[in-house]
């Protein structure tokens, strides 16, 4: 049952994640959308209550303990302890990513294209502290309030995670991480009846990466075509395909039995050799 559960959702002002808090609200969940954005949680929080749901928003770093800690205790006050923590704070960033998908020595002295070589490592260590740090705070924080009642956490990995993208390297590296944390986790939590799954989103076509994914006339990219030959399902994902997935796991009455799960959602994406 999601009715009348406490579901902590981080990075909940942005794409997926919102849809995610707005889903789990809808089937009675009471809803904490954390976010660094406050605005962007606080328009989620918003359209929740709107709709006759229960949500309260919090300006919130999955970086910094103390400041998470500071937002449990807001939290456990406003809606009770946390039930369900979905970890969704993530992404990329262009400073951790190259130009091309292979290296050319010709590119070794052009100052406008990124290799390899050029990249900072303080960028690559930001990426992977997002993606990996910022699920591993939350979780330590915020499992202490299922510690003794049991609950469910659900990571946010990526396609990358089992065969690295191309130009991605930190972004992949992290979410490889976080699938493997999430075993790990099952394993360390089984005892205290908390149990520990994640999501592997194929592409899916978000504001975000709209412009990646389609030119201004609204054709597909180069990319996209790509994407798209190697997806069985031959489309790309729309949040909406991600919400049973959501609910699944997070519903103790239909995964009860399932943890340490890392599960595709991705129009067999995965499954597919390109041959
Ligand atoms: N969009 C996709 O196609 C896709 C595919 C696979 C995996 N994912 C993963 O799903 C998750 C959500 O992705 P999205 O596309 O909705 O991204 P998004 O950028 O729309 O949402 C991420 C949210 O995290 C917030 N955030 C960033 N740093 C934070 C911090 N330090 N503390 C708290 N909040 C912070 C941002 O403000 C933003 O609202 C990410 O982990 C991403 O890697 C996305």
């Amino acid at each position: 049952m999601i009715k009348g559960k406490v579901a902590v959702i981080t990075g909940g002002g942005g794409v997926l994640c919102s849809a995610f808090a707005k889903e789990l609200a809808s089937k009675g969940a009471k809803v904490a959308v954390l976010d660094l954005r406050i605005e962007a949680a606080k328009a989620v929080s918003d359209s929740i209550r709107k709709e006759g749901g229960v949500s309260f928003y919090y300006k919130a770093d999955v970086l910094d303990k103390a400041n998470i800690e500071a937002v449990r205790e807001k939290i456990n006050k406003d809606l009770g302890m946390c039930d369900i923590l979905i970890n969704g704070a993530g992404g990329n960033s262009p400073k951790a990513t190259t130009t091309y998908e292979t290296f050319d020595t010709a590119h070794l002295h052009d100052k406008d294209i990124t290799t390899f070589f050029d990249l900072d490592p303080k960028n690559i260590n930001n990426l992977f502290q997002l993606n990996f740090t910022g699920t591993f705070i939350p979780t330590q924080v915020f499992a202490k309030d299922m510690a003794t009642r049991g609950g469910t956490i659900l990571n946010i990995s990526s396609m990358s995670a089992y065969s690295p993208m191309t130009k991605v390297m930190a972004y992949s590296a992290a979410k490889a991480a976080i699938s493997n944390f999430t075993m790990w986790l099952a394993v360390h939590f089984a005892p205290s009846n908390i149990r520990v799954n994640a999501m592997t989103p194929g592409f899916f076509d978000t504001n975000q990466n709209h412009a990646l994914l389609f030119n201004s006339d609204n054709t597909p990219t180069q990319r996209t075509k790509k994407i798209l030959s190697q997806t069985p399902l031959n489309r790309l994902g729309e949040v909406k395909d991600l919400l049973g997935t959501l609910i699944y796991l997070c519903d103790d009455e239909m995964s009860g039995f399932v943890t340490g799960a890392v599960i595709p959602v991705d129009g067999g994406f995965l499954a597919y050799s390109g041959v």
